[in-house]
């Protein structure tokens, strides 16, 4: 980094066969997920993540390639929340609004490896009170955990006063291979038979509605690209699927939000949670990056983000599950996205 603050690469391997292709590099800016290598329907590794070869290039882009994000992922309207009577003033760098911690959010900063085994790692974060205009000096500690199912990430935060708290990671996926192009081709199913529409600057209006009749209707896997481009108000507004999906839940704690699927590689990912909710980001603003890894260029859709998260705006909005963080309670959530093949999208 600028100021002389080392920045390091963590390789996990799955446990099992020596020669696993499970494997997953996270550096420690932004605790992003540079590399995840999992097998294709013929063992052949692929490297389903997007990412960059050089820090600069992780430093220069502005579309969280991989990152982890907080303290609030996601959109805080008007960029201000109140809490306990208290109004906090955040940055705003979308417009009016704050997205995915203002304008040196988590994934801009430089995390401390806390454990790092062969196939998992700890990195953690202090956040302090009234970082990016957020109350409470929050300590995170964020869990990646690879096997040969796929990789989990577990996050844990605790704040000394009461504040708000959205902890996701910023993957975009190309199941064909990072460097393969258009997701648009790949299958994508949403268990999911509610969403929160938004209004200008894709800030939630606060109304939960149903999906039914709409090309928000992705509970059935249907390539990415579709419905995408339909004349429906929602997908014109944010350029495509840009949205928060309100997870059906089942029995349990961590509940499968999505499905995707390439039908090149054959390799099948689901993405399951104990959160409500899940951005499908279809990376309709990709494009205008640095060159990827191995000089690959990201253009529009070349990769998609199963953001699991609250939901937007949660800090304003009393109708959606509550996303505060009392003082001296703990956050957790986990999510894990899985990876096998398939031979089919009907077995998503
Ligand atoms: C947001 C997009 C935004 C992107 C930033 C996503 O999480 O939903 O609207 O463009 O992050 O690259």
């Amino acid at each position: 980094m600028p100021d002389g603050t080392p920045v390091e690469e963590l390789t996990l391997r799955a446990l099992g066969p020596e020669d696993t292709k499970y494997v997953c590099k996270i550096i420690t800016y932004g605790g992003a997920v540079r590399s995840l290598t999992v097998p294709d329907r013929n063992g052949n590794p692929v490297d389903v993540v997007l990412g960059f070869d050089t820090l600069e290039d992780y430093r220069a882009q502005d579309k969280y390639i991989g990152a982890l994000v907080g303290r609030y992922a996601n959109r805080v309207g008007g960029a201000e929340f109140t809490l306990n009577g208290a109004q906090y003033p955040l940055f705003a760098n979308d417009g009016p609004n704050s997205l995915h911690g203002g304008r040196t959010g988590f994934d801009k900063r430089v995390w401390t490896v806390e454990e790092l085994g062969g196939s998992a790692a700890t990195l953690s974060l202090v956040s302090p009170d009234m970082d990016e205009g957020y109350p409470g000096s929050l300590e995170v500690r964020v869990t990646y955990t690879l096997s040969e199912g796929g990789l989990a990430i577990s996050y844990r935060a605790k704040s000394d006063r009461d504040t708000v708290c959205n902890l996701t990671n910023h993957s975009y996926f190309n199941l064909s291979g990072h460097d393969s192009g258009s997701v648009e081709g790949q299958y994508i199913k949403l268990n999911a038979s509610r969403y929160t529409p938004a209004g200008p600057g894709s800030i939630p209006t606060g109304e939960i509605a149903p999906v039914e009749g709409t090309p928000m209707d992705l509970r059935t896997a249907q390539p990415i690209g579709t419905r995408i481009g339909e004349p429906f108000g929602q997908l014109v507004m944010a350029g495509g699927y840009d949205h928060n999906w309100v997870i059906d839940k089942h029995e349990g704690t961590i509940w499968t939000a999505a499905a995707a699927w390439s039908p090149d590689t054959g390799i099948a990912m689901d993405a399951a949670t104990t959160l409500p909710g899940v951005q499908f980001y279809a990376g309709n603003f990709l494009s205008g990056c640095p060159r990827g890894k191995g000089g690959a260029v990201y253009g529009d859709r070349h990769g998609f983000c199963l953001e699991t998260q609250f939901f937007p705006d949660s800090p304003n909005q009393p109708g959606f599950p509550s996303c505060v963080l009392k003082a001296g309670e703990e956050y957790h959530s986990v999510t894990v996205y899985s990876f096998g093949v398939a031979d089919c999208a009907e077995k998503l």
